[in-house]
């Protein structure tokens, strides 16, 4: 297929659009912050005339995000975030709206990144704002502008796969048009990014000075990652292993590498179905809240003969590592919830020999080592959350989609006279898509008289904390 061909979508199957649309309008009612926005501003389209690339798992609770920024009048074109995590009705019924949707439950590395593409090129040219989910979108309009600048990463030898997949598709694109990535540059004017991986992504490139437009932080809206990382992951990582395995988890021990917004939810959730949890860290901060919480905290080269189960959530690499992967008891379960497949050696296991592997189904693999020990790897090391379950419920992601709603409006109106730099969305914003959530759990705020606001140094209708305050 011509990569500059101008096909409206790709998708696993059209026909699945119905059913699709069934669990979309099931969804928006537990969606209350993105339909309140939609009640707000579907009038004044304060997002006419954006073209908006999304890069961001095509779920049905991203569906009901891309049909807000429509609502708000974007033209928005849309891929998943990885290859595994579509939800193949969703992408259907979105397609159906005529929205170009390019996404499908195992993707190939090549069709992934073909897919990125084509969401990116707008007719000639490429979109205002990108909203991504990890930094795959915005990695390659970087590499893209600067290969065309003459940078030579192209032609240098990888170090995985995917760099490789990356680069070839670099110079497909070049042989095409080699002033494409520069006419899409030339129109983008911001970037929302969703995950703490692809913050980190942003943050680097902002200190080494190659960050091209201004960039928001949705990730550190209070109400995205200590909302959606924690309570997200709460509920959506059993649902992962379960799906996968259907393992009893009670009595079970499990081993959670790092004990952030990811780990903490976690470790809550498998706690709560009576597991006993050990938590691997390397920041003191958070190994003491671990231990203050009750876990054990030692490190995973400790931990390896008692885990029944074994999860990443670290956002690093090389954590779980084929020596350890060596150590592990029999039938013992593999899985990653971080951002990347590189928590765990994969590749590495892959590459060994004498190591066999048996697909017990789609994203669930059992590998035998030489001495007869066998291990699960779920969803080949990717978000087991997305690539065996259907990721977090709807109601979180209102909370966390609200945000990325008002930030691609801030980058709209503002965006272009903004400092290149990267930005979080006020306080103000963060409280009100929390209250926007309220009403549907029932609950009721108490209210501050003048007299309280005065002497704590707030006003009454907030914001009700400081910049400083760590919630
Ligand atoms: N699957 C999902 O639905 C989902 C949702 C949100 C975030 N994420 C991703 O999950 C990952 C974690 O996100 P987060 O918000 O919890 O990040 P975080 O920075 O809050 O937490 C990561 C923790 O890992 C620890 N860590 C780093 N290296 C380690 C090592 N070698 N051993 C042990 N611990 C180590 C850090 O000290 C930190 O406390 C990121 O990749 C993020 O993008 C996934």
């Amino acid at each position: 297929m011509n990569l500059f061909d101008n096909t409206p979508f790709l998708v696993a199957d059209p026909d699945l659009a119905d059913w699709g649309r069934k669990e979309i309008v099931i969804a928006e009612k537990e969606m209350p912050g993105l339909m309140a926005i939609r009640r707000k501003y579907g009038d004044s389209k304060p997002l006419k005339g954006a073209r908006i690339t999304g890069s961001l798992h095509m779920t049905i609770q991203t569906a009901v995000l891309i049909e807000t920024l429509v609502e708000l009048g974007a033209d928005v074109r849309w891929a998943s975030c990885n290859i595994f995590s579509t939800q193949d009705h969703a992408a259907a019924a979105v397609a159906a709206r005529g929205i170009p949707v390019f996404a499908w439950k195992g993707e190939s590395l090549t069709e992934y990144w073909e897919c990125t593409f084509r969401a990116l090129k707008h007719r000639e040219s490429g979109p205002h704002l990108i909203v991504d989910d990890g930094g795959d979108a915005s990695l390659l309009v970087h590499k893209g502008l600067e290969m065309e600048k003459g940078d030579k990463w192209v032609d240098t030898s990888s170090d995985s796969e995917e760099e490789d997949i990356i680069k070839k598709l670099l110079k497909k694109v070049r042989m095409e048009d080699d002033h494409f990535w520069r006419r899409v540059t030339e129109s983008l004017q911001g970037i929302s990014e969703e995950t703490t991986t692809g913050v980190n992504r942003l943050y680097r490139m902002a200190r080494e000075k190659t960050l091209l437009v201004p960039a928001i932080n949705v990730n550190d809206s209070v109400t995205k990652s200590k909302f959606d990382n924690k309570y997200g992951c709460r509920e959506s990582l059993a649902d992962g292993i379960k799906r996968a395995t259907d393992v009893m988890i009670a009595g079970k021990t499990v081993v959670i590498c790092g004990f952030g917004d990811v780990g903490k939810g976690c470790a809550e959730s498998m706690r709560g179905l009576g597991a006993k949890v050990i938590i691997n860290e390397i920041d003191p901060i958070c190994a003491l809240q671990a231990a203050m919480a009750g876990y054990v905290v030692k490190p995973i080269e400790d931990s390896l003969k008692e885990g029944d189960i074994f999860v990443t959530a670290t956002g690093n690499r090389d954590i779980i590592r084929l020596e350890h992967m060596m150590k592990m008891k029999d039938h013992a379960i593999c899985c990653n919830i971080g951002h990347f497949d590189n928590e765990i050696q994969i590749s590495r296991l892959k590459a060994m020999e004498g190591v066999e592997r048996t697909e017990v189904k789609p994203q669930v693999d059992l590998y035998t080592f030489p001495d007869g020990h066998s291990i699960f790897i779920l969803a080949e090391g990717r978000l087991v959350n997305l690539g065996c379950a259907t990721g977090h419920p709807s109601f979180v992601m209102s909370c966390s989609f609200s945000n990325q709603v008002l930030a691609q409006m801030d980058l709209w109106e503002r965006g272009k006279e903004r400092d290149v730099s990267v930005y979080t969305l006020p306080r103000k914003l963060d409280e009100e898509v929390a209250a926007l959530h309220l009403e549907h759990l029932g609950v009721k705020l108490s209210k501050l008289n003048e007299e309280q606001a005065e002497y704590i140094g707030v006003t009454v209708d907030g914001p009700f904390k400081p910049g400083h305050y760590r919630y």
